[in-house]
């Protein structure tokens, strides 16, 4: 089956003009790479031809047929299936029930012809499954082959992962791209969706670069990184920063034996770590093992159940979630920027607005952040542009920890490579820094030591250059 998109574009109804004209052939057998950073229009034009979203204008093409699918069971008739991003299965159902019930459709008896045929496609790809067990209970990777089975069940020929391997394991990443090659060989097509420059290496036959909603490169193998990345950002500027020295001896951060309980679940169970003096400790995991109450406990922003933490120097935080944790949207850059430290600002209690707007026009300029004003409200900046606002402004009070919980995720890969420098820089200085993330590039790029945390517990912690990918991969998944 042969695939062609072609002038696609689509402005949504709040005027964000997504795609802008986009062509695109998908041939069968093909594993096709659709590369492009957060924002670029993979999403949405992958939701176009899945049926999913209607294009402004622009035509699809099944086989030199023209088709207009107008939901996913029509993309479906058509042999066209979406895995999204976050997984679509309905909870409340076992995973073979979910195989059988289409969208808009109501649940029919689960045969036993249904359950054969299932057991038998998910036995072809190596896939094991408990297909009767509620799909809340399955681990993602486990979902997401459900999903997988699902859509090949109901005839699907060409098969689009939206960025499939941010809810893995390594471990899961490896056979996720067996079951690829193993797709292809059997004639399916794929289209693989990522802002992840190796995985393309590794699993494209060919790669279609979206930038800003327009095609901006098509690349064959052998791929050249660089050439990659350029299409996919526009010129590559890389102020590449080195590590300066050894982490030092005197502590910026002890915890021990931390308990942190959510209800009458332990979600924290007796963490012990330390962070020094220029020292980047890099906790890594797949999201969800407690690290989101580690760093809320740490930071005081929850209580602590049982267990000891000690700063020392003052702490910078930056949370992962910038728009709901670190800054009010409504409110302007500059009260924004004096979050946290207005008694600096404040004389016989009451804020000096010069002073504050001089700060700020600091950090705009310092930190490159792209904003009509000071004045101008943080809800009309780009998600790359309210971060560096966090990082600023976090950065900027001289504490001697650094408390930064996925401080990269979405952003663009310029503003990305920024942020991993400043934090880098700070160290270099003699902070120490608490990096919490689940990006294990990000990880291995800064850290000086890394610790895994899963199920609330740290199963292992030792300097990076003992902790290889192998030993982090299966830790990570609990083995
Ligand atoms: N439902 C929507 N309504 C309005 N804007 C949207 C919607 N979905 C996506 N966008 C915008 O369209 C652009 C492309 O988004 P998307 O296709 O999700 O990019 P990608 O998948 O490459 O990260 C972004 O600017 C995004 O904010
Ligand atoms: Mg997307």
């Amino acid at each position: 089956m042969k695939v062609s998109l072609r002038e696609i574009h689509k402005v949504f109804s709040d005027g964000t003009h997504a795609l802008r004209g986009v062509s695109l052939d998908i041939f069968p057998g093909e594993v096709l790479a659709l590369l492009g950073e957060n924002g670029a229009g993979k999403t949405t034009l992958m939701k176009i031809l899945s049926g999913i979203y209607r294009p402004t204008s622009g035509e699809i093409y099944v086989d030199g047929k023209r088709v207009k699918p107008k939901n996913a069971r029509d993309a479906l008739k058509l042999g066209i299936a979406m895995v999204h991003q976050h997984l679509s299965l309905i909870p409340g159902l076992t995973a073979l029930e979910n195989v059988a019930v289409l969208e808009g459709a109501s649940l029919s008896q689960v045969s036993t012809e249904l359950r054969r045929r299932v057991e038998k496609i998910a036995e072809e790809l190596g896939f094991e499954i408990e297909w009767d067990r509620d799909v809340e209970e399955l681990p993602l990777g486990m979902r997401q082959r459900v999903e997988i089975v699902k859509a090949l069940y109901w005839g699907a020929q060409l098969l689009i992962l939206d960025e499939p391997t941010t809810v893995l394991t390594p471990h899961e990443v490896k056979s996720l791209f067996q079951v690829i090659k193993r797709l292809k060989e059997q004639g399916w097509s794929v289209v693989y969706i990522t802002h992840k420059i190796p995985e393309v290496m590794e699993i494209a036959d060919r790669v279609v670069v979206l930038r800003r909603g327009l095609k901006s490169a098509e690349f064959s193998p052998p791929y050249d990184a660089k050439r990659l990345v350029e299409a996919m950002v526009g010129e590559v500027k890389t102020e590449a920063v080195e590590k300066l020295g050894k982490p030092g001896e005197r502590p910026v951060l002890e915890v021990k034996d931390l308990w942190v309980y959510d209800g009458d679940r332990a979600v924290v169970q007796g963490v012990d770590l330390v962070v020094r003096e220029r020292e980047i400790l890099a906790i890594v995991g797949v999201e969800g093992n407690g690290q989101e109450h580690l760093v809320e406990t740490i930071v005081g922003v929850r209580k602590r159940s049982r267990g000891m933490i000690k700063i020392y120097g003052g702490y910078a935080y930056i949370p992962d979630d910038r728009q709901k944790k670190a800054l009010v949207l409504e409110m302007s850059l500059v009260e924004n920027a004096i979050i946290g430290k207005e008694n600096e600002f404040a004389k016989r209690g009451l804020i000096s607005w010069q002073r504050a707007e001089r700060f700020t026009a600091k950090l705009i300029e310092e930190f490159g952040i792209v904003a009509p004003g000071p004045w101008s409200s943080v809800r009309q900046l780009s998600g790359g542009n309210q971060q560096k606002l966090v990082v600023g402004r976090e950065l900027s009070r001289g504490a001697k920890l650094i408390v930064a919980h996925q401080p990269t995720r979405g952003l663009d890969v310029a503003t990305t490579e920024y942020v991993q420098t400043l934090l880098m820089k700070t160290r270099n200085a003699g902070a120490g820094v608490l990096l919490v993330t689940s990006d294990l590039d990000e990880a291995y790029k800064l850290a000086d030591t890394i610790a895994v945390m899963y199920r609330g517990k740290i199963v292992a912690y030792g300097p990076v250059e003992e902790m290889g990918i192998e030993l982090v991969g299966k830790k990570m998944a609990g083995l």
